[in-house]
């Protein structure tokens, strides 16, 4: 079976091809980081024109690579939500029609089903039940898993997402979009233990996050900085002009690395108290953040110390892409054929704040 997977939820306009629902043929990323950077975040406007040049040849680029025609597609998987609704009906619209046009089944996929749905690539035998923890620019969100394709809600974060918190931390550097990455390096050459941020809600008894404490740490700690290099610019979110000295550099970067510490660190202890509440048997960890090496070998470590196998998604599979949606399309689709047919996907509609429970749950 092969499956055509559409991804448009937010700035990046992929699609892919998928072979029996896990091999991965063609998966074609077309990222707008360079359009969004000099605006230290995402667009929407800029993001939807931007899809709506791109959806054709991404899509047409995926089935050349993957030596297909559109005739050979069996099923169309699409991102139904969540997202930045234009951007998501771009690619709901052109899934829409290619699938009325083709007379192909289309399944809508909840965005982070398919973030999850990235550790069945290539390799299906994943233990149940497990904990999820899915990290992005979007959602920090811990997912009980008692077996795949469902998801129990432990938690959630209450204000800014781990991603999102990155992305603000690297705007106040002037560092570009998207901050993750270039934070992860410039951290690699900090000293993660030189300032102490905040880990929130650590104390208490539930699965929450909170990362807007540690954003609003780190930008006191800069002012305060900026006072001691003799200038307080800080406009538009941005601390203006940067000191220009090899010490502020390394200021710079232990800066970076305790903040990721702080962050990394909320990240794994929650993720390890949701595992000790539940009895899960693997730790999955997916989305953008989950590409940081720091967050990667932390968790590796605490699953190893727990004697539980600790799943990652390779890092072209972590951050947005169309192999994971098509991926939740297809178990869905097998699960449940008829749910997909024409005329019933016609109803289907973006939903920008689509909720994980919302997704149809499959029982295998
Ligand atoms: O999953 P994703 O591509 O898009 C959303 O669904 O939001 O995640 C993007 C997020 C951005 O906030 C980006 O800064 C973050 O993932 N990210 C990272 C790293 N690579 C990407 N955060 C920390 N460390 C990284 N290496
Ligand atoms: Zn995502």
């Amino acid at each position: 079976m092969l499956t055509l997977g559409i991804e448009t939820s937010c700035d990046e306009t992929s699609a892919a091809v998928l072979a029996d629902g896990h091999d991965v043929l063609a998966n074609i990323i077309s990222s707008q980081h360079s359009i969004h950077a000099a605006y230290g975040g995402v667009v929407p406007e800029l993001a939807c024109r931007s899809h709506t040049q791109n959806i054709r040849p991404v899509v047409e680029a995926a089935l050349v690579q993957a030596d297909v025609t559109l005739r050979d597609i069996d099923l169309i998987g699409v991102t139904q939500g969540p997202g930045l609704v234009g951007a998501l009906l771009i690619g709901l619209s052109f899934a829409k029609s290619l699938a009325y046009g083709l007379g192909k089944p289309l399944v809508g996929v909840h965005h982070l089903d398919g973030h999850v749905s990235a550790i069945y690539l290539g390799d299906e035998s994943v233990p149940c039940p497990f904990v999820a923890l899915v990290v992005s620019g979007g959602h920090s969100d811990l997912y009980y898993c008692p077996q795949r394709g469902r998801y129990d809600v432990l938690g959630r974060t209450r204000d800014d997402a781990a991603g999102e918190c990155f992305d603000k931390v690297a705007k106040m550097l002037s560092l570009g979009y998207p901050g993750g990455p270039v934070v992860n390096r410039l951290a690699e050459h900090g000293n993660p233990a030189a300032i102490h941020f905040p880990r929130a809600m650590q104390r208490r008894n539930n699965l929450d996050f909170s990362f807007s404490g540690v954003k609003a740490a780190v930008r006191s700690y800069l002012l305060d900085v900026s006072d001691l290099h003799g200038q307080r610019i800080f406009q538009d979110d941005s601390f203006w002009p940067l000191p220009d000295s090899p010490q502020w550099e390394q200021d710079r970067n232990d800066i970076l690395a305790s903040f990721q510490e702080a962050v990394v660190d909320a990240l794994v202890s929650k993720t390890i108290r949701a595992v000790e509440q539940t009895k899960a048997e693997a730790i999955a960890v997916v989305g953008g953040v989950a590409c940081n090496t720091v967050l990667r070998r932390r968790m590796a470590l605490a699953g190893e110390s727990l004697g539980l196998p600790v799943l990652f998604p390779p890092p072209i599979l972590c951050t947005d892409n169309a192999a994971m949606i098509a991926a939740a399309a297809a178990f869905r689709y097998e699960a449940c054929r008829e749910l997909y047919q024409y005329p019933a996907f016609l109803d289907l509609d973006a939903c920008p704040n689509l909720g994980i429970s919302e997704t149809v749950s499959v029982s295998t």
